[in-house]
């Protein structure tokens, strides 16, 4: 049994004011969900702040990033063992915006999962097809290829500790949720990738769906069969939102 995984990516947004709210809401709401694993993904420089208050309750923290390289002359770039020392259960890896807007390519994408993995912590690894390659019938094509990449440097068992959160870029932000059905298409297909090489890892591994969930479609979207939780964006940033989502995991 997966347990579902509902984690809040608050990308560039907030303040230690906003933080400590937010962080205060979910903590209080996050007393009653029983069925789900609750986790915040603040800015790096919000981390501690939000640290202090979910320290002792059911909420977990993670990162949105993180460097490939140990602690050194990195300027402006932040290491795994910096984010564990901080409380990060969690990293994100490989989300769209950081594959579009930065350049990341599948394979650091597959070295920062690794450099996750190898720190202790669970890397989200995103993936996800742009509206194009939808249209040009490249969904799966796309997604395998990010998946290898992860799985050529990591090996089949790294998946007992990755979560992967399949994100069409077409759906993230924007309102326009992939239905249930189309979700679900892709969580099958990539899961049927893992259990052609391990069933164990296959079925041990959440698959998240992330863009445009929100209170009203997550639980049509996580009752799917291997869609195990969400990646949510702009619900995560208010508490009643958020934890509404967690409840319908
Ligand atoms: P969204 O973002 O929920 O705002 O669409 C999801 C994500 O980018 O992880």
């Amino acid at each position: 049994m997966r347990t579902p995984l509902i984690a809040g990516n608050w990308k560039m947004n907030g303040s230690r004011a906003m933080a400590a709210e937010l962080c205060k809401g979910i903590a209080e709401g996050a007393n009653s969900i029983t069925n789900a694993e609750i986790a915040i993904c603040p800015p790096f420089i919000l981390i501690p702040a939000a640290a202090a208050i979910i320290d002792n309750t059911p909420v977990k923290l993670g990162a949105q990033d993180v460097d490939t390289h140990g602690d050194g002359a990195y300027t402006g770039q932040i290491s795994t063992s910096m984010l564990r020392d901080a409380g990060c259960h969690y990293v994100i890896v490989g989300h769209s915006e950081r594959r579009a807007l930065y350049g990341e390519s599948d394979a650091l994408v597959a070295e920062k999962t690794k450099a996750v993995l190898t720190a202790g912590m669970t890397a989200i690894v995103c993936v996800g097809e742009t509206l194009e390659e939808r249209e040009s019938g490249a969904t799966e094509d796309v997604v395998a290829r990010q998946y290898k990449a992860v799985l050529d440097v990591n090996g089949i068992e790294s998946f007992n500790n990755i979560v992967i959160a399949y994100e069409p870029v077409w759906a993230i932000g924007t309102g326009k949720t992939a239905t249930p059905e189309q979700a679900q298409a892709v969580h099958a297909f990539i899961r049927a990738q893992m259990s052609s090489q391990n069933n164990k890892a296959a079925q041990n591994c959440r698959i998240l769906y992330g863009g445009s969930m929100k209170p009203d479609n997550a639980s049509t979207l996580i009752s799917q069969q291997d869609i195990d939780g969400g990646l949510i964006g702009g619900a995560s940033l208010t508490a009643s939102d958020f934890l509404a989502i967690c409840a319908a995991a």
